[in-house]
């Protein structure tokens, strides 16, 4: 079955221990995205905030490090209660040792890629991450427009993937919409990242099953 993880960056975070519990039961997973204000032109959350997150909903946390420098943070993501930790094949010059940092501290490793990263970077590492996270917006804001070539990337990592024993999630995230999702399933993702169509919704929990009705109708 398809994941779906709705993006608290869309969500009003000045209650997010309510906006939280509109996605519980509904959502599979929640996804916090993490910026440095360097990486991406945006700055947003911290460890704290995962661990008051974590206080609040029982729901996997899938958080997405939008950062430079990310194995310097990874143990104080873990004891904040991060359940997935996705790093940027973009700011990781070591990533096998920074993935395996990532296990090393109890979490399940993922590794993400900007749209105009090409798949075959992650050749060596696919066997060694439970995500991998194709970008389909340039990452720092909620809200943008799904970027048509990401749909590719995606059909030709499920198709590599297919080839060999490893099984990650392959997770898609930016722009997702009603619109969209059946292409972007169809194309071989396994878990949907969703920020302004979830959050942005005057209800969130209807806005996930429409998605999933949209998904699975034949
Ligand atoms: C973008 C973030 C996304 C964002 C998606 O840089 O990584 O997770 O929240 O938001 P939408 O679904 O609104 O594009
Ligand atoms: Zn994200």
């Amino acid at each position: 079955m398809v994941k779906i993880a709705p993006s608290v960056l869309s969500a009003d975070f000045g209650r997010l221990a309510e906006e939280v519990a509109k996605v519980e039961g509904v959502a599979d997973l929640l996804h916090v995205d993490v910026m440095d204000g360097h990486f991406v032109p945006n700055l947003t959350v911290g460890p704290p905030v995962v661990e008051a997150i974590r206080r609040h909903s029982r729901l996997p946390l899938d958080v997405h490090l939008m950062m430079e420098g990310p194995e310097c943070y990874i143990d104080a993501f873990a004891r904040a209660g991060a359940d997935y930790l996705t790093v940027h094949i973009e700011t990781c010059p070591h990533l096998h040792r920074t993935l395996e940092q990532i296990r090393e501290a109890g979490v399940k490793p993922g590794v993400a890629l900007n749209p105009a990263t090409p798949i075959h970077t992650l050749e060596h590492v696919l066997d060694r991450v439970d995500l991998v996270l194709i970008m389909s917006v340039d990452p720092g804001f909620g809200g943008q427009t799904f970027i048509p070539f990401a749909l590719g990337k995606i059909e030709a990592l499920a198709r590599r993937l297919a080839g060999t024993q490893a099984r990650p999630d392959l997770a898609v995230d930016g722009g997702l919409n009603g619109h969209n999702c059946r292409d972007v399933v169809e194309a071989g993702a396994t878990m949907l990242v969703m920020g302004s169509t979830v959050f942005g919704s005057p209800d969130p929990k209807a806005a996930i099953r429409e998605i999933r009705e949209r998904i699975g109708r034949g």
